[in-house]
């Protein structure tokens, strides 16, 4: 049962963009998920098919209609009924690696990604979506911050990354950033690889992984340490 994605979005040519290319878009060549948009500019009003007006109370900038967002959230609901919908907003819970994990482990995912200042409040309630943010700034829409959601997602479905081990060794999966990584040649620019590296020693080189990915946790990211990672 392939993981379904779909997204609700004023710029459908967005999609898939980069998850079209590598990882991602093999395993949609594969068939492992699917990635679907619904073009909310259909469900819009009138003539010139509106789907924002002015915020209520004044200010600068357009809000997006609730009765439009729900006429094209009901329609995409007909065929997913069972997806949590997120909306994608700065003001929402962050993703973490949990999250993503979470996510990839269900049905799919369903993406209300906004553009101008904001949906109305009353939608985000009435359909009882779930508010994710990447990270404390603001993109000009919800759309990038969709495509970072799906990929973290992806990348973790059953038969997506071909080495599973690199999935568990890498950054966030034990809560810490990861160790320093080497290849040929064996020395550059006059810096060598780490002679452990090349010892042989599967437990030493395990140990001094463990111990450097610690050294840059603590160094870079501190509040990582004792958390929830
Ligand atoms: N839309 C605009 N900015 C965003 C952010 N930081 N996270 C999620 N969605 C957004």
């Amino acid at each position: 049962p392939a993981w379904r994605a779909t997204v609700l979005t004023l710029f459908p040519e967005m999609f898939p963009g980069p998850l079209g290319l590598s990882l991602s878009g093999q395993a949609l060549e594969a068939g492992l998920w699917s990635l679907n948009t619904v073009f909310i500019r259909e469900f819009g009003l009138g003539r010139h098919r509106a789907v924002d007006d002015s915020p209520a109370g004044g200010g600068a900038g357009m809000v997006m209609r609730a009765d439009v967002l729900a006429a094209a959230i009901d329609h995409a609901r007909t065929a997913e009924p069972d997806m949590p919908l997120i909306y994608m907003s700065p003001r929402g819970e962050p993703l973490s690696q949990a999250l993503a994990a979470e996510l990839a482990a269900g049905p799919g995912v369903m993406l209300l990604a906004g553009r101008f200042e904001g949906v109305d409040e009353r939608v985000i309630a009435a359909r009882q979506m779930r508010e994710v943010s990447i990270g404390d700034y603001v993109l000009s829409g919800g759309e990038l911050a969709a495509m970072v959601l799906m990929d973290a997602c992806v990348r973790l479905l059953p038969g997506v990354m071909g080495a599973s081990a690199s999935l568990s060794e890498e950054s966030f999966e034990n809560g810490l950033l990861e160790y320093p990584q080497y290849t040929k040649p064996r020395e550059w620019e006059g810096r060598a690889i780490p002679d452990i590296l090349l010892s042989g020693d599967h437990a030493k080189v395990a140990k001094w992984r463990r111990q450097q990915a610690e050294r840059i946790t603590a160094e870079r990211r501190p509040d990582l340490i004792g958390g929830k990672g």
